[in-house]
């Protein structure tokens, strides 16, 4: 009798301390009364090995039941707790320093392409898209290359389905514009363009150019070097310098690449340039009659000039990086500096 009221007495007490409690560390609290190492009910537990051994059995069961009653009623009452009040409305540590939240930037070639563009839109030119899957037609046969040409070869250009590919380059969007509308013509074409290539500090199956097309009566040579100059100095800075070197390429004639000279060594030399004071960022040319034709524009009446830019070609030597594998692996502690 006298076990069974000493039961009693404590479960009532509990259920009244568990009611009145309104959080969760004062259940806590009531736990460590009751159950913890020095608790009331760990103690009674020690206790039985000073009783008769005939009382033994009886108070250790009932005590055990009672350990087992009071934890279902904690955890009840915790549940109770959480679900009409809020943790945080029960304590809320003004001093702990606040979860940083990162703004959002734009990538660094991102950034570059806008500048890109920015400048060309100053000089008159307006942005023209395409589309990154293309047909042989205006990857390679408008263009001019010819039906061998090395880079039509499936180890340079990923091709799909239905005689689709990704466009090696952004001159396609040059034959699309000039299908759709007649000279003057001065657009830029910024986009991805994809190549079978290595992924290592200087190659990515994946990458970026912005074109350009002018096309109207009377375009000379002396406006393509004169505007592709205003361009690297817009860029790259004032005191740079161009140097227009005769190359090839099959919708062009004659044709160039465009060297800078190097923003770091200003043509000493270093590890960006590679030692040469200067950096190549562009194919250009004049536009080949051969892709005047491809269009249904007379030749003897429109002349022009087009270039392909590299954006990574652009961007490295802008912000000094070294690997190009860095403008796509995503990894923050690289674009966190931009
Ligand atoms: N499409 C060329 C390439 O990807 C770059 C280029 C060269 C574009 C000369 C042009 C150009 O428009 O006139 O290598």
């Amino acid at each position: 009798m006298n076990l069974k009221k000493e039961i009693e007495d404590i479960k009532n007490e509990i259920s009244r301390e568990l009611n009145l409690s309104t959080s969760k560390k004062e259940i806590e609290n009531i736990r460590i009364k009751y159950l913890g190492r020095k608790g009331i009910i760990t103690q009674k537990l020690k206790n039985i090995k000073h009783l008769k051994d005939e009382e033994k059995p009886l108070y250790g069961k009932e005590l055990n039941i009672l350990k087992l009653t009071i934890e279902e009623e904690i955890a009840k009452r915790g549940q109770e707790i959480t679900k009409t009040v809020k943790e945080e409305e029960q304590f809320f540590d003004w001093t702990m320093p606040g979860d940083r939240r990162w703004l959002g930037h734009l990538h660094p070639l991102t950034t570059t392409m806008d500048e890109i563009v920015e400048v060309f839109l100053r000089m008159g030119f307006t942005v023209e898209l395409g589309p990154d899957v293309e047909t042989d037609f205006y990857n390679f046969e408008a263009l001019n290359f010819p039906k061998n040409h090395p880079s039509r070869d499936i180890q340079d250009t990923f091709y799909l389905e239905n005689n689709l590919l990704l466009r090696t380059h952004t001159s396609p969007v040059q034959i699309r514009v000039m299908e759709k509308i007649k000279p003057p013509i001065r657009i830029i074409s910024p986009g991805r363009c994809y190549r079978v290539d290595n992924f290592d500090s200087s190659h990515s199956p994946v990458f970026h150019q912005v074109e350009g097309l002018y096309v109207d009566e009377n375009v000379s040579l002396s406006d393509l070097i004169g505007t592709l100059d205003i361009f690297a100095k817009a860029v790259f800075g004032s005191s740079t310098r161009t140097k227009f070197v005769p190359h090839f390429f099959p919708f062009t004639e004659p044709s160039a690449e465009v060297l800078v000279s190097c923003p770091f060594c200003k043509e000493k030399g270093c590890s960006t340039c590679k030692h040469t004071g200067w950096i190549e960022i562009l194919g250009c040319g004049m536009v080949h009659p051969a892709v005047y034709r491809s269009v249904g524009y007379d030749p003897d009446k429109y002349s022009g000039f087009a270039f392909g830019l590299g954006i990574e070609r652009v961007c490295m030597p802008k912000y000094g990086i070294n690997d190009m594998r860095l403008f796509f692996e995503n990894d923050l502690r690289f674009t966190k500096q931009f």
